[in-house]
């Protein structure tokens, strides 16, 4: 057994029985004692398995078919590109079930505080999202061409170099894929290169989309090595789909494949769409945050309200960390004297400015830095009530949660988007006096494994 038994199980099938879904989406199940770890899985059913590759000391897999009995609560995926895109795990999975499986992964982050702070928080229920379908409206595509061919689409599961061809996205805003059967019409019958990311050669890297559900309207952003005149043709040909407001060039030469916006050329339109959430509008350009399904994030919005409500977190000043464009403290703001918000992307300050302005809030301000730049005593300055720390996937800045917790101000809201890390992000809270009173799991990413908590702690009396 080892390295020689799971080179020899690549490439075949075999049946298996499956175990529950870990936080990547994928399910377990044991060959010939090896881990083997499946995309496409549900527990204690029996299926038909291909061995795709070796991932370290483990082995990973594609479902092929299940065997009978199926489970009721496993569907038919609309997807033709289901299990190869990397794009969802969880189409085959019926969506209230898919929700138990995501809130379940919060039962670590339960115990862990419970072994620190003595009690368990109150695990709210989870929220669903308004759609589970076609809610995206941000979405980003790869151009790809290698010794194979052209592709377009998005990575294959768990790949770096192949991107699975499609024409079409079931989670994308309804007007976008217009926009995408065009342009991958385009590419792959075209005379502009893709990129070769092991070779660092071709032009063409992305297609970034960014729609507004309250407009209907999408902007369009091609990402390339360098600037080619047929951008220009599709860019003209994309502005006859009446959906299609805006259409950019972004120049990315460098061998980063993260979408950087450092040469961002207007080709059609303005860089501005608008959405509203609650009674709110907002607008956000290509370039800032803006939580990618607009219905679950007004849901997210009005649990954040709820909470602070419940607790009698209102009043005073809010410091709205992480704030993006903007769009939570806006959003509450009518329920504190003073909304000050800290963002480290220039753009996403601009429309926070703006959004405030749109709404009409006079008791907004904006900082534009990191969050862990901040010392304590520049934060203590604003005087806060109640602190919302919104952080990216990788979480809040050791830094950061060392001089925020130092505060000790007595409401602290956490929307994490990344539950795995939260017993590290929470640990300086509950050693510093402070308690998580409840959590409340709220949907924004059907058809993924991927899932947004809302936890409230409150400074111990
Ligand atoms: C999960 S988003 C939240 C945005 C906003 N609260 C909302 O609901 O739309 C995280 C935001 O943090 C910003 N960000 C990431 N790292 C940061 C840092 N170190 N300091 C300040 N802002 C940061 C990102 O640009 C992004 O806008």
């Amino acid at each position: 057994m080892g390295r020689n038994t799971r080179k020899k199980l690549k490439g075949q099938s075999a049946t298996v029985k499956f175990g529950n879904m870990n936080w990547k989406g994928l399910f377990s199940s044991s060959l010939e004692g090896e881990t083997l770890m499946v995309t496409g899985g549900y527990p204690e059913s029996e299926g038909e398995v291909l061995v795709t590759r070796i991932d370290g000391k483990k082995l990973r897999g594609r479902r092929t078919h299940f065997l009978e009995p199926v489970s009721e609560f496993i569907n038919q995926p609309p997807c033709e590109v289901f299990l190869s895109c990397g794009g969802c795990k969880l189409q085959h999975v019926d969506y209230t079930k898919q929700l138990q499986f995501k809130t379940s992964f919060l039962d670590t982050v339960i115990c862990s505080i419970e072994k620190s702070q003595g009690n368990k928080p109150e695990l709210k229920a989870t929220i669903a999202s308004p759609r589970p379908f076609s809610y995206r409206n941000k979405m980003e595509f790869t151009f790809s061409e290698l010794r194979e061919g052209r592709f377009f689409g998005m990575h294959a599961d768990g790949s770096f170099g192949t991107v699975v061809n499609t024409n079409s996205c079931h989670l994308a805003l309804e007007p976008m894929q217009k926009v995408i059967q065009l342009v991958s019409e385009w590419y792959l019958s075209g005379n502009v290169s893709g990129y070769n990311p092991y070779r660092h050669t071709g032009i063409l890297r992305h297609l970034v989309l960014r729609g507004s559900e309250y407009e209907n309207k999408v902007l369009v952003n091609f990402v390339a090595t360098e600037w080619h005149e047929d951008i220009a043709h599709i860019a003209q040909k994309l502005t006859e789909i009446s959906e299609v407001s805006g259409v950019f060039f972004t120049k990315n030469a460098s061998v980063s494949d993260s979408v950087i916006y450092e040469e961002f050329t207007p080709l059609h339109g303005e860089n501005r769409l608008r959405e509203k959430l609650g009674n709110y509008l907002f607008d956000v350009s290509m370039q800032s945050f803006f939580q990618v399904n607009t219905g679950s994030a007004e849901r997210l919005y009005q649990q954040i309200e709820e909470t602070l409500i419940e607790y009698g977190a209102t009043g005073g000043a809010l410091l709205d960390l992480y704030c993006g464009a903007g769009s939570i403290g806006i959003y509450l703001s009518s329920h504190f004297n003073d909304v000050i918000g800290v963002e480290e992307v220039t753009e996403a300050i601009a429309d926070a400015h703006t959004n405030a302005e749109l709404n009409q809030i006079k008791n907004a301000k904006y900082l534009n830095r990191k969050v862990e730049s901040l010392s304590e005593e520049e934060l203590r300055a604003w005087g806060a009530k109640t602190i919302i720390l919104d952080p990216p996937r990788s979480g809040c800045h050791p830094k950061a949660r060392k001089s925020v917790a130092a505060l000790k101000v007595k409401h602290i809201i956490y929307v994490s988007c990344n539950p795995r890390i939260l017993p590290e992000n929470l640990a300086e809270f509950l050693s510093t006096g402070y308690e998580v009173i409840s959590i409340r799991p709220v949907d924004l990413f059907p058809q993924t494994p991927h899932l947004e908590a809302i936890l409230y702690l409150r400074l111990k009396e």
